[in-house]
């Protein structure tokens, strides 16, 4: 089956028996263009087969374009995975993303970006979050791993109680619910997922200071499997609206309802200690007027 990994195997036994039934999906590409839409030059967008295993999306970036893609459906909670396996080698300026966004001024939107480096230096895992059209919530972390030597997987878990960023299934960040305390959480909107490879040499690279080298286009980043049918819920009111079965709020037990327990809370903690270079709750002077509300109110911060 030409079914990017880990969708839920009922969806991709789904698919195989409806085509036994009517072979009428055989002579489609397969998943990603099922799911996903190029909106980025298609020129700079492959989709292969690593070895006949699963299907691997590169994006590439030249100094004539970079590239991306994303999702047909907009979504509203979920839990979302990717495997990404970075841009190699001297990838100084380039920025790899894997994110979910709304449409609009007032946008929601919760990002991983990958900030590339000279060759050898390392990798910036940059996250936010927008809520109503406001970020400036960054976190920035190293990663304990060399992001380009093979895939990893960059999940974001987004329901009612909070946003978990995790690594090969390790959580590095949190934004919770304070809704109650007055700072707004993102629940009103329905998001994309996005991927994306482009320039960012004017901040990205060490504050900017080192530029993309284009003799070493064209830069290449890959994207793996990804999930999410099992795990979220499609926004509008189509056939394939509305969340999967056991997702709803109070769910015990499913992504719709997780919160940190002890374990991801202390994974947090090594993360912070281990690998934090950046959080925008300690940085006074961004914010002379005191920090965001929601620094205060959580317990790290
Ligand atoms: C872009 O890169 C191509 C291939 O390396 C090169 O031939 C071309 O001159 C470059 N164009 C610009 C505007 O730098
Ligand atoms: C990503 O997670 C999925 C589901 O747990 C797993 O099957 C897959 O092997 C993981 N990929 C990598 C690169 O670790
Ligand atoms: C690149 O390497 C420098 C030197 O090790 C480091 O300060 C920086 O955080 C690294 N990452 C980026 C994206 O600049």
């Amino acid at each position: 089956m030409p079914r990017p990994m880990f969708k839920s195997a009922a969806a991709v036994a789904a698919v195989f028996v409806a085509c036994l039934a009517t072979c009428s999906r055989a002579s489609r590409a397969g998943g990603f263009y099922e799911d996903f839409d190029v909106i980025w030059d298609e020129e700079h967008v492959r989709v292969t087969d690593d070895g006949g295993r699963r299907q691997v999306v590169t994006l590439t970036l030249d100094n004539a374009s970079g590239s991306g893609f994303q999702s047909k459906d907009q979504f509203l909670f979920g839990e979302f995975a990717m495997e990404m396996k970075l841009v190699p080698g001297d990838s100084a300026g380039t920025v790899a993303t894997f994110y979910l966004t709304s449409e609009g001024d007032a946008h929601d939107e919760i990002d991983f970006e990958f900030l590339g480096n000279v060759s050898g230096e390392p990798y910036v895992m940059h996250t936010n979050v927008f809520v109503q059209g406001t970020g400036n919530r960054e976190q920035e972390f190293y990663l304990w791993f060399d992001p380009t030597a093979d895939f990893h997987n960059y999940t974001v878990l987004w329901n009612p109680n909070n946003i978990i960023w995790t690594v090969d299934g390790v959580p590095v960040r949190v934004f919770k619910n304070h809704e109650s305390s007055g700072v707004p959480y993102l629940g009103g909107q329905a998001m994309r997922v996005h991927a994306s490879l482009w320039n960012g040499e004017s901040w990205a690279t060490q504050g900017g200071r080192v530029k993309t080298n284009w003799s070493d286009a064209p830069f290449v980043a890959s994207y793996g499997s990804y999930a999410y049918a099992a795990t979220a819920c499609v926004a509008g009111d189509g056939a394939s609206s509305g969340c999967p079965p056991n997702a709803a709020p109070g769910d015990a037990g499913s992504w719709m309802d997780r919160q940190l327990g002890p374990d991801d809370e202390r994974a947090i903690a090594w993360a912070r200690e281990n690998y934090m270079i950046y959080d925008y709750c300690n940085d006074p002077w961004r914010f002379p007027q005191g920090r965001p509300a929601e620094c205060n109110l959580d317990r790290h911060g």
